[in-house]
């Protein structure tokens, strides 16, 4: 045995732990407000942060240096005192921004906290369903997606398909599907005014958080929710654009949700494609993006599908399985669009 080869691997694995602990305390950051205290003040002392965040001291206290130890706060040990840096401010004290990034901090305990679930399911098969990571499951896919789909959806993401956009600008009809919580419609809703814009998802409470946040918006009645799968819309209505954000391999049953897809296009229609930005092969996946999404497949997207006896195409679904699962649906075109992003992957598909 190569012992400097188990000293780096012990090395590693404290490491890995206190990226746990990490992102517990990056939660408690971004609910506790304790970021946003923090950001543009410059240096602090620890009672300049417990008056600005009205938080308890010693918690406080022990956080401050938590967060110190993990190279998130700069400390000045001559003066003690503590600074977010404005470049850490802006990935995570910039709530509803598409460069926040406390989103990820706040899925880290819905994820985790089905972890004995997960262990029983690798013994016994089946799986952890969507509505067992309740309300603020769906709070936590909100904050990691919003920003993104408010600010670059409509106007950067869609100008990749400039004939959808017309026909959306002239009224035509747009369904989300596997809306979640609602973001991807309102960004239509906003943007297109003249549009009809539907958002479906099977998950009442993604659904009941969904019409919350259109009423809020203002948008209500050029919104519509449903909460149902595909299989029950009319495919008689048609629509010119259909959008699957983060969601195609969470089906139970894609071949058969994607071929409701297609039969609910127009035949100019367009289904525009979100999925995760994971590599065809694994060797392709090895860095903290990739070893982040199969924990992400795991406590979530692949066990909430194996739940419903689905397959569990899990997070990294990848680009080559994404094009033979849409073209088996029945799409004759396939396309990979050309849009930037570290973490998803966009695609087009024509009926
Ligand atoms: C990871 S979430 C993404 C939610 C939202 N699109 C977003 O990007 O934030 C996946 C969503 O797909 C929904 N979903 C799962 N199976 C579905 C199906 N057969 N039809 C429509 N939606 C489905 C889930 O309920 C969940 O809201």
């Amino acid at each position: 045995m190569d012992r400097d080869r188990v000293k780096a691997f012990a090395d590693k694995v404290f490491a890995d732990m206190a990226g746990t602990m990490t992102a517990g305390m990056g939660y408690i950051g971004v609910k506790t407000g304790l970021f946003r205290a923090m950001a543009g003040k410059g240096s602090m002392r620890l009672d300049d942060v417990v008056r600005e965040s009205g938080l308890t001291a010693r918690y406080v206290e022990e956080w401050l240096k938590g967060m110190t130890c993990a190279k998130y706060l700069d400390y000045d040990a001559a003066s003690e005192t503590y600074r977010l840096p404005d470049e850490h401010a802006f990935l995570l004290a910039s709530d509803d921004t598409d460069h926040f990034m406390g989103g990820l901090f706040v899925m880290a305990p819905v994820l985790l906290r089905v972890a004995p679930d997960i262990a029983a399911a690798f013994v016994g098969g089946g799986g952890v369903p969507f509505e067992k990571f309740g309300a603020d499951g769906v709070i936590g896919l909100d904050l990691m997606n919003r920003g993104q789909y408010e600010q670059r959806l409509a106007g950067y993401w869609l100008q990749a398909l400039p004939d959808t956009r017309a026909r959306l600008e002239a009224g035509g009809r747009a369904l989300d599907v596997g809306c979640g919580a609602g973001r991807v419609c309102l960004a239509l809703a906003k943007n297109f005014p003249a549009a009809t814009i539907v958002g479906l998802d099977p998950d009442r409470e993604s659904i009941r958080q969904a019409e919350a946040a259109a009423a809020e918006a203002g948008v209500s009645g050029r919104v519509s929710f449903v909460a149902a799968t595909t299989g029950s819309l009319d495919a008689a209505d048609g629509f010119d654009l259909i959008t699957a954000c983060d969601c195609i391999h969470d089906f139970a049953a894609p071949e058969r949700t994607l071929e409701e897809i297609h039969g609910l296009l127009k035949p100019h229609g367009t289904l525009f494609i979100i999925e995760p930005k994971a590599a065809d092969r694994l060797e392709d996946n090895f860095n903290p993006i990739g070893t982040m999404f199969y924990g992400f497949s795991i406590f979530h997207c692949m066990t909430q599908s194996l739940a419903r006896g689905g397959p569990g195409l899990g997070t990294c679904l990848g680009p080559a399985r994404t094009e033979a699962l849409v073209r088996s649906a029945g799409f004759q075109n396939f396309e990979r669009l050309d849009i930037k992003s570290p973490t998803n992957l966009f695609y087009a598909a024509r009926p």
